[in-house]
């Protein structure tokens, strides 16, 4: 953290469009457009004290655990799948999306103690899912094009997010159960938040706002 000014570290991609327009909403000032158009990973915006930096989603909770930035934004199945030490103020209710189990359409049950091969990239949140329920799923490894695998004989079923559910219809898969409903967290390190106690409460309680706005039923 730099002097006065406060970084901010956004998530690239699917989150970038609803993280800029609560800031936008809350303070005035947009990191999608202060970064767009530009190979810039960090801008300034010097009115509200802010230094917005664009991170993979998969690394904010690093930078921020480890106080390169003093607050974040992380979807909740990264912070299932690896716990940090952060305190987590706020559900932003953006980036909506589950963890689910899903399957080929037409797949047969599998014979009796034979172990599903599952794969995914929420590796421990996928072990802890089966372990719970007492199947012992071997857990496949991916990073990516996870709803590819059963179709191609590498795997039974995959642990991945689903949205629209679109790309499980498009490869063939339903889903059979879900393991956690997911939206984007506000995250900050402990130590900023004791250094710069005012102007992170005062941070929270903006985002909160406009959170709370996007949030509640209009009353007329
Ligand atoms: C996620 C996920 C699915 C897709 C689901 O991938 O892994 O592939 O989104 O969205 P849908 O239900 O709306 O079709 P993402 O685009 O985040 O990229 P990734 O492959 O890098 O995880």
């Amino acid at each position: 953290m730099n002097g006065e000014i406060i970084t901010v570290a956004v998530p690239k991609g699917r989150l970038l469009e609803e993280s800029s327009a609560l800031f936008e909403r809350a303070l005035g000032v947009s990191p999608k457009k202060l970064l767009d158009g530009t190979r810039k990973l960090a801008a300034d915006a010097p009115e509200a004290g802010l230094r917005f930096i664009s991170i993979r989603a998969a690394d904010v909770a690093s930078y921020v655990e480890h106080g390169a930035a003093a607050v974040g934004i992380v979807g909740l199945d990264i912070l299932r799948e690896e716990p940090r030490d952060l305190y987590e103020p706020l559900d932003l209710g953006i980036g909506r999306c589950r963890v689910i189990v899903a399957r080929p359409r037409d797949a047969k049950p599998l014979p009796r103690g034979v172990a599903p091969r599952v794969a995914t990239k929420y590796l421990s949140l996928a072990a802890h899912h089966f372990a719970k329920k007492g199947i012992p799923a071997e857990i496949i490894p991916l990073h990516g094009s996870i709803e590819v695998a059963p179709s191609l004989g590498l795997a039974d079923a995959i642990v991945d997010i689903t949205e629209t559910g679109e790309t499980l219809r498009a490869n063939g898969l339903v889903i059979e159960e879900s393991v956690l409903d997911v939206s984007a967290r506000l995250v900050v390190n402990r130590v900023a938040l004791k250094l710069h106690a005012e102007r992170l409460r005062r941070l929270i309680a903006a985002l909160r706002r406009v959170c709370g706005e996007a949030a509640a039923p209009k009353v007329r």
